[in-house]
């Protein structure tokens, strides 16, 4: 027998915020990006006349757009979320439409996640379906778990089970997402063997199944960095399409990123626009990049890399710091001073090893550098 699970209204429930368009301060914390991004994704999908696969809200050329960025035929500016190739893009949003699922892969600040949770925005108009995987995620968080008052009083039934979000993306034609998939035990990654090549879900314990029904995909994110861990089993992987997302390829596509996404979590701070911060936002990426590459920017000088990944991510959140600390105890403008305590800790995660290339990076690069002069004291301020 087949059974449906019903659709639980948790969203439904939770309260819209007041504005859309990731443009307005709302009252969550972090709304979800359907939420943030509410009035785009209405405008495309107003606009958008080809075809959607089933249960699609959005036709995939739309969702790529969403992605990438765009403007619509009626003028409606659709902001870029993801900055990088086109083709990574369209290669993804396509394997969505398969019956092939998607594994995002890549080193840790690539906006794995952030482009996971866009696509099931864009695609199911929710992105919430979501397992976390750590090493104790265990096999009920992928399948269903019970819940026990109901399960001693009246037995296992359909009223007893508690459905994980994978379980309910597949009676509903959604898009689950499973983070960090290659930090779950082998075994438990197992579980989803059956779940993407049969795409239906057993329930020994009442007789039945859950098959999925049309729509449903799955994207999975690992870490790079996590090889080795616990690597995907080959009979997994081949259910998978995996697309690598690359660090930035030079640094403006990176300055660009860092400054459009400070700009947004800026706002949902309510931090005032700083005036000239592009500046202090090349340099902290320049020194980023520089650090991550092992030599300087014009190729001349050798630096050692230190063992943090120094990723965009990082950037992104030493800007933000920067502009909080400008905008609360300074005049509001970003200056070297705001970020150098934010760099150091980043770079200096090993306070010996670290220490030591961050010394010797700021005194055979930094210190000899037209116009870094303030750079380098408010460096060694901190670094003292
Ligand atoms: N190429 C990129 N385009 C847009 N945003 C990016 C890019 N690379 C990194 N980011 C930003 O970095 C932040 C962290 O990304 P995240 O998805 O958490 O990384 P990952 O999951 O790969 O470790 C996000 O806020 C994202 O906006
Ligand atoms: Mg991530």
């Amino acid at each position: 027998m087949t059974v449906s699970v019903e659709p639980t209204g948790g969203r439904a429930a939770s309260a819209r915020p007041a504005e859309s368009g990731g443009q307005g301060a709302t009252q969550e914390l972090r709304p979800h990006a359907e939420d943030a991004f509410a009035a785009e994704l209405a405008a495309l999908a107003g606009q958008d006349d080809r075809p959607r696969p089933a249960r699609w809200r959005l036709s995939p050329w739309a969702v790529a757009t969403y992605l990438l960025g765009g403007t619509l035929p009626d003028g409606t500016v659709i902001t870029p979320k993801y900055v990088g190739p086109r083709r990574i893009v369209e290669v993804a949003v396509t394997t969505l439409a398969t019956d092939r699922a998607l594994l995002l892969l890549g080193v840790p600040g690539t906006a794995k996640t952030w482009v996971s949770e866009h696509l099931a925005a864009a695609v199911s108009g929710d992105s919430t379906l979501l397992v976390q995987g750590t090493a104790g995620t265990p096999e009920e968080a992928i399948r269903y778990g019970w819940n026990y008052a109901r399960l001693l009083a009246h037995g296992p039934s359909r009223d007893a089970l508690v459905p994980s979000p994978v379980m309910r993306a597949m009676s509903e034609g959604m898009t689950a997402r499973v983070e960090e998939l290659t930090r779950i035990p082998a075994d438990v990654q197992d579980t989803l063997i059956t779940i993407l090549s049969e795409k239906t879900l057993p329930i020994p314990e009442l007789g039945e199944e859950v098959q999925a029904v049309r729509g449903f995909n799955l994207i999975a994110t690992a870490n790079d960095r996590d090889r080795g861990v616990n690597d995907l089993s080959s009979a997994l992987r081949r259910r998978f399409n995996t697309v690598v997302l690359p660090l930035p390829e030079s640094a403006d596509a990176e300055v660009d990123i860092v400054a459009r996404r400070v700009d947004q979590i800026g706002r949902s701070l309510d931090l005032p626009a700083a005036p000239d911060g592009i500046d202090e936002i090349r340099r902290v990426v320049t020194v980023f990049r520089e650090l991550r590459d092992g030599v300087t920017t014009d190729g001349r000088t050798k630096v050692k890399s230190p063992s943090g990944t120094l990723s965009t991510a990082e950037a992104i959140s030493v800007v933000t710091n920067g502009l909080a600390l400008a905008a609360h105890f300074g005049d509001g403008v970003l200056r070297p001073g705001d970020v150098a305590a934010g760099i150091l800790g980043a770079v200096v995660r090993d306070p010996a090893a670290d220490a030591m290339v961050w010394q010797e990076y700021l005194e055979a690069v930094v210190r000899e550098r037209d116009g870094w002069k303030d750079f380098y004291r408010a460096c060694r301020e901190v670094s003292a």
